[in-house]
């Protein structure tokens, strides 16, 4: 954990030095010509998108993650995850419905199956399939027991050299990059050093930046990319504190991650003069749903936004734990909607429901749907 603290606060003064240097670099060149292009590029797509995409392809991670993992690989297979839905534990990060979900509602899609279980799809498969995996990173994070992004894809575009999907169907699809951080969780369990993580931030955005290139190529039209939640408001970040206060120093880090996001994505739309990829800004959806304890309409309400519903009774044991003889070693809040976290990393499906709230307008002006 050590490496770890000196690490982030590292990258809490080099984030400066670059967030600085980006914004003037921006700032000198207005690129008026650029800026009028990229208008009527827009609009051209607007006219485009005719009608309502039918389809949601999505690679990730558990905060996408609606039935990949491995049963013996995630707790999410266990009680008590998936009480409210769908009843049962069936591999969601959550008591219930996650960010996959509510996109599919905002798209009007039923939420696309869980690539694993394809051999079940039939008609299903319509909806688009689902290859995120807990766990996963652009890198592998375990081993290679969990599917990287780039195998995720590798999936996909076998799917589509056996014609189950055409390059016309992406066209009417939207895809989900959804990642929360495991690339960096996995750096800090290999004891990384601090001058490595330095160029390992830069490497994850520069393999996610490949990553997306392949997903344009496969001829994908519209991609939501996730920016990085504020990991320093985890539960399993605030716990030391009591769940009281996010820690600031590693929010800034991830501000550092986000910043060179932000470009890569910018980059990506003008090497290809489209406005393919957009950023879905988890990190400011979450940070306004603690802030405002609660959803921005006031209908969701989280008194005390940072304490997870479900947890461990101590160190060593987690939501979902049993000791030898079967006992449970964790303890669940009575209402799991009045509270924001399920357990020590993820949003309980309330929680999801807030964020999605906050991330309406941003869904609406970049899909564009009539
Ligand atoms: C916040 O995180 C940093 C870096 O991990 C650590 O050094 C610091 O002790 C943390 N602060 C609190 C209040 O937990
Ligand atoms: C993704 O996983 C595969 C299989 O383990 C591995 O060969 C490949 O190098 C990984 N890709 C990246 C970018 O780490
Ligand atoms: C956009 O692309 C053009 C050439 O395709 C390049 O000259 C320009 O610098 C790029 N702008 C940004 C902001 O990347």
């Amino acid at each position: 954990m050590d490496s770890f603290s000196s690490a982030f606060l590292f990258l809490f003064y080099s984030c400066f030095l670059l967030t600085s240097a980006g914004y003037s670099v921006v700032q000198a060149s207005p690129l008026h010509h650029h800026h009028h292009q990229r208008r009527e590029e827009h609009e051209a797509y607007d006219h485009g998108f005719r009608r309502r995409p039918t389809k949601l392809f999505v690679f990730g991670d558990s905060y996408a993650d609606t039935g990949n993992i491995r049963k013996s690989l995630g707790n999410s297979w266990k009680d008590p995850y998936g009480t409210t839905f769908p009843g049962k534990p069936a591999g969601r990060f959550s008591d219930g419905r996650i960010l996959t979900d509510y996109l599919a509602k905002f798209l009007g899609v039923k939420s696309p199956l869980a690539y694993a279980w394809m051999k079940l799809g039939g008609k299903k498969l319509r909806n688009g399939l689902n290859f995120a995996y807990g766990g996963s990173g652009v890198f592998n994070t375990l081993g290679d027991l969990l599917p990287n992004v780039t195998t995720q894809i590798d999936f996909f575009e076998k799917l589509i050299n056996d014609a189950l999907y055409t390059k016309r169907d992406l066209q009417s699809s939207v895809v989900l990059v959804c990642l929360a951080g495991n690339d960096y969780a996995a750096y800090v369990l290999k004891d990384g050093s601090i001058e490595g993580l330095q160029r390992f931030i830069p490497q994850v955005i520069n393999q996610l930046t490949l990553d997306l290139k392949r997903i344009k190529a496969l001829g994908a039209t519209k991609v939501a990319v996730t920016s990085l939640e504020p990991l320093g408001c985890l539960p399993r970040m605030t716990q030391m504190s009591g769940f009281q206060q996010c820690n600031i120093t590693q929010n800034l880090a991830v501000g550092y991650h986000n910043f060179l996001l932000q470009q890569a994505v910018d980059k990506l739309n003008n090497e290809t003069r489209t406005s393919t990829f957009f950023i879905l800004d988890l990190y400011t959806s979450f940070t306004s749903v603690l802030e405002q304890k609660g959803d921005s309409q006031g209908i969701l309400k989280f008194e005390t936004p940072l304490k997870p519903c479900c947890m461990g009774i101590s160190t060593g044991y987690w939501c979902g734990s049993l000791d030898d003889k079967g006992a449970k070693m964790y303890t669940v809040c009575s209402d799991p909607k009045s509270a924001f976290f399920w357990d020590a990393s993820h949003p309980t499906e309330a929680g999801w429901h807030a964020v999605y709230t906050n991330l309406k307008s941003s869904l609406e002006q970049n899909l564009k749907l009539y």
